[in-house]
């Protein structure tokens, strides 16, 4: 009797040990999978290049496309539908961050809608915020909703092409409400901030 449970005691531990291996061997390696091919798979592919006919500024919007891709920038900026991030108002802003330093902010419309995105801003006015984190009006991004930080040592190329690609897109009027001050009972003891909701903006 003895013996026999030995035996299932050694038949069991060999196949958790083969089941353990088979679940790496076939977990898919997502983190060494093309980043075009895991943004897909999240949902948020960026459009690809249109209605550039000059070669060599479709080459700085290709790149400034492949930059937003892998930066992730949609992640935040991709507006919230029921089912999760809605491809047709990509980068139009949207997401609420309660922050304990900042308020409460709200990732803003990328497009370059005149009204309600980047449309009426200059190419320096993106470019500060990315770099520095400040506003026209002087006013300072938190840096845990923001990640400026991240792109404040890109290149002067890598900036220009990312605003290149931006203002390719086609515009989406999606106004974004300004930010207000933080809501105290939204903020996670120990967080500095938090994402919450769906879609902040009107569509
Ligand atoms: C973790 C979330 C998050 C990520 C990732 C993110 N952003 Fe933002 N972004 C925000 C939020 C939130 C704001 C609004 C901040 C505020 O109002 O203080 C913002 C604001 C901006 C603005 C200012 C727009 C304006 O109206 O002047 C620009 C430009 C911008 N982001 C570009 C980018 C780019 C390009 C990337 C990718 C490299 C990116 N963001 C990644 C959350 C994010």
């Amino acid at each position: 009797m003895k013996r026999i449970l030995k035996w299932a005691l050694a038949v069991v531990v060999v196949l958790a040990a083969a089941g353990f291996v088979a679940f790496l061997y076939f977990t898919p390696p997502l983190m060494q999978l093309p980043p075009e091919e895991f943004i897909q798979q999240a949902g948020s592919a960026p459009p690809p290049v249109s209605g550039i006919s000059d070669p060599a500024q479709q080459a700085i919007a290709e790149r400034g496309r492949y930059l937003v891709m892998t930066s992730d920038c949609g992640g935040c900026h991709t507006t919230q539908g029921s089912q999760g991030p809605d491809p047709a108002y990509y980068v139009a802003g949207g997401m609420t961050f309660v922050t304990s330093t900042h308020g409460t902010v709200v990732s803003r419309n990328l497009t370059p809608d005149k009204d309600t995105g980047l449309g009426a801003k200059s190419p320096d006015d993106v470019k500060r915020v990315l770099r520095s984190g400040v506003f026209t009006d002087g006013r300072g991004a938190p840096p845990h909703a923001m990640p400026w930080p991240g792109t404040s040592n890109w290149s002067d190329e890598d900036l220009h092409a990312v605003v290149t690609y931006l203002r390719s897109l086609k515009p989406i009027h999606h106004a974004i409400p300004a930010p207000t001050a933080g809501r105290a009972d939204a903020i996670v003891p120990g967080a500095s901030e938090v994402a919450y909701g769906l879609d902040a903006g009107k569509k």
